[in-house]
């Protein structure tokens, strides 16, 4: 599956990882970032998604962790990827992320992941 997506849009997995301070978070930075470059396009909303799939909507913070890292692959920027296929410009949004926020996305995308991990060790099992 990701093979296939990084074949199609010549992308690939940032390798960012969760810093241990100072970390993005979806109230600090998250909401905000995908609310500027992505809802205009993939909100649920949004009155014309310009081809955007139905299956990619980023309103909330559990479905940006359930595509975490198809969205790593597409717009964030880390230690072994810079990647800018998204946001497609051809729509409502009119400047691009900086680096910087591109970076910041993808910390934020790991820190996610290792937030689901930790849950996942602490909730006993039944
Ligand atoms: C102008 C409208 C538009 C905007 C703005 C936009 N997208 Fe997209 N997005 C699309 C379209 C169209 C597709 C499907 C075609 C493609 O994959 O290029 C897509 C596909 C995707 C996919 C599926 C990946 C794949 O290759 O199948 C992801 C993930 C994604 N977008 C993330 C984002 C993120 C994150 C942002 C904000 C930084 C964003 N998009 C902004 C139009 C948009």
């Amino acid at each position: 599956m990701f093979l296939a997506l990084a074949a199609c849009s010549g992308t690939s997995t940032t390798g960012s990882t969760c810093p241990s301070s100072g970390a993005p978070t979806y109230d600090n930075f998250g909401r905000r970032f995908f609310t500027t470059y992505c809802s205009g396009c993939h909100g649920a909303g949004a009155p014309n998604r310009r081809g955007a799939p139905r299956d990619q909507v980023f309103d909330t913070e559990a479905q940006i962790k359930a595509h975490a890292a198809e969205i790593d692959a597409v717009a964030a920027k880390g230690p072994n990827a810079s990647n800018d296929d998204m946001p497609d410009m051809a729509g409502p949004v009119r400047s691009p992320p900086s680096a910087l926020e591109r970076e910041r996305l993808g910390q934020l995308l790991a820190c996610e992941a290792a937030m689901s991990a930790r849950q996942a060790e602490t909730i006993p099992a039944r």
